[in-house]
């Protein structure tokens, strides 16, 4: 059965010192928290900067930690990025990749992370592919189709094993951050959908086993409605991953649904 995630996109947020306790926080945290590890992860995404000693604070039977991104490239003359080898040294087993904030501001297209998907794997780094529309897409009915060649143009290049290990994370662009959160039932339609061309390609089985969450404004008040949906397997959460109580709120709510 595929797991349920709940996954902290830290972005831009806390210097060294407060990112520390809030990783010991939510580390701290967990450990009243009886969790089945095949069952549900917890994962936190930091700024690269924090990565090692975030590393050395938690308990990582119990907390995965990730990069926000890694280099298209493995290394060499790319003054100011970060490669995947160096991410994997200091202590991430984990990145996210595409991030809509990446797309927008950073200028990642499918072929960059074509590359960064296939590094990424490389490094057996868990990758979290995030995919979603911006609000004009959304308002001319086109959801389904940006989504799909998100996945299309990407993913769907990989071999079936390869594409087993990836985690899949739907975020409306129009959600991100703007406390406008979607409805769990426009949620899980588009969740749905992606399990649905998954299925097409890979296979039913390939289908029901991969991981989506879902990311945009999601917060303790409600992650109920959009994780009791079937299809939705978890969160990415930005900042309500922020608050060590929300996150592991969060983290609750998934177990109980
Ligand atoms: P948000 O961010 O929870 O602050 O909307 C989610 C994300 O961008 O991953």
């Amino acid at each position: 059965m595929r797991k349920k995630i709940v996954a902290g996109n830290w972005k831009m947020n806390t210097d060294l010192n407060s990112g520390l306790e809030l990783a010991k926080a939510v580390s701290e945290k967990v450990k009243s928290i009886d969790l089945d590890t095949n069952k549900f992860g917890l994962i936190i995404a930091t700024p690269f900067t924090h990565l090692y000693a975030v590393s050395q604070v938690i308990d990582s039977s119990k907390v995965q930690l990730s990069a926000q991104n890694i280099a298209d490239n493995e290394k060499g003359a790319f003054t100011g990025e970060t490669s995947a080898s160096m991410i994997k040294s200091v202590g991430a087993t984990a990145t996210l990749l595409g991030h809509s904030e990446r797309r927008a501001f950073y200028g990642e297209t499918s072929e960059t992370l074509t590359k960064k998907l296939k590094i990424a794997l490389d490094h057996n780094l868990l990758p979290i592919f995030c995919i979603g529309e911006v609000l004009e897409e959304r308002e001319a009915e086109k959801h389904f189709e940006v989504v799909k060649s998100q996945i299309d143009e990407v993913l769907f290049n990989l071999d079936v094993d390869d594409f087993k290990k990836v985690i899949i994370a739907y975020e409306p662009v129009w959600a991100i951050g703007t406390g406008k959160v979607a409805s769990p039932e426009q949620a899980q339609e588009i969740h749905a959908f992606i399990r649905k061309i998954v299925s097409e390609k890979f296979g039913a089985e390939v289908a029901e086993n991969t991981t989506i969450l879902y990311g945009g404004s999601c917060s303790p008040s409600n992650a109920a409605g959009l994780f009791s949906q079937p299809d939705i397997d978890g969160g990415l959460i930005g900042g309500a991953s922020l608050k060590p109580d929300d996150f592991i709120e969060l983290l609750k709510i998934r177990m109980q649904e």
